[in-house]
């Protein structure tokens, strides 16, 4: 199953992919975790430690040189849009506590879009990983979907938009329903995060009404203490939040996986 984490700045993204990994985890599933959040902290969450080195992907130069076809450094006109990279999940992911985490690092000149050898190299990985891997395969994504070109919406089974409580973080969630048709995305569902009573959750239920809400996760004082201890954290969460996530895990198996085409 491959699952793609959107929603607004700060709503819990990766917090919830840390909750899902953990629970698939739990039940034995295989689990890749992947950071496309030009923002990499992901492993932070995690709960691994900042001495644990690891190489974002875009920063691997010279093999992202060899494998387009263009010498480093110099303007590459043309490069191979199709690069090799069927080993690089091996090579380069970091394993943490039974997760595998591969971090795809920030482009820097040209952002998301440019037309550059590392983007391509960046997007065939994507896609490889999205489509090729026979795991439970989590995207952490940045705000927004616009980055996330056709080639890997074709892999995605479901893309979780994460909305708190409050207006805009619904807005988004409802831009990001209108552009998941255009790349052909059709399994979108909504997860409540922060929630502190039924007028929340009733909240989100009114304004959402097109989206599937796959359930709700609680305001915890447990995450927010664990969101303090950054890097070096040995416990996990536990206790209602991944209950509330298991329900989830259990709906989105339930459903007949179909993805973009
Ligand atoms: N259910 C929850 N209860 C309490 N705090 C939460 C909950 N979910 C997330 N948080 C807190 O909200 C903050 C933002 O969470 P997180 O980093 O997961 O969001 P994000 O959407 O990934 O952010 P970004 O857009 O910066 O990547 C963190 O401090 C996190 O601990
Ligand atoms: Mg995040």
């Amino acid at each position: 199953m491959k699952l793609a984490i959107t929603g607004k700045g700060g709503v819990g993204k990766t917090t919830i992919v840390t909750l899902l990994s953990t629970v698939l985890r739990n039940k034995g599933h295989k689990v890749l975790l992947i950071d496309a959040d030009p923002d990499m902290n992901l492993a932070t969450v995690l709960g691994i430690s900042p001495s644990t080195k690891i190489t974002p992907i875009v920063e691997l130069k010279e093999l992202i040189a060899e494998r387009t076809g263009v010498e480093v450094g110099k303007p590459a006109p043309f490069f191979k849009m199709n690069p090799k990279v069927d080993d690089i999940p091996e090579k380069f992911c970091v394993e943490h506590k039974g997760l595998k985490l591969i971090v795809m690092g920030t482009i820097r000149n040209g952002g998301g879009g440019c037309a550059c050898p590392e983007n391509a190299f960046l997007k065939t990985l994507l896609s490889y990983l999205m489509i090729a891997r026979d795991e439970w395969v989590i995207l952490d994504m940045e705000a927004g979907i616009e980055h996330l070109g056709r080639g890997t919406a074709i892999g995605v089974n479901h893309m979780i938009v994460v909305v708190e409580p409050n207006m805009t973080s619904v807005e988004t969630a409802i831009r990001i329903e209108k552009l998941s048709g255009e790349l052909g995305i059709k399994n979108l569902h909504i997860i409540g995060n922060k929630i502190q009573d039924n007028e929340d959750t009733e909240f989100i239920k009114n304004r959402v009404q097109d989206i599937d809400i796959l359930g709700f996760i609680k305001s915890s004082n447990t995450i927010k203490e664990l969101s303090r201890e950054t890097g070096q954290s040995q416990r996990e969460i536990d206790g209602d939040s991944l209950t509330q996530i298991e329900h989830i895990i259990n709906r989105l198996k339930a459903i007949p996986v179909e993805s973009a085409n």
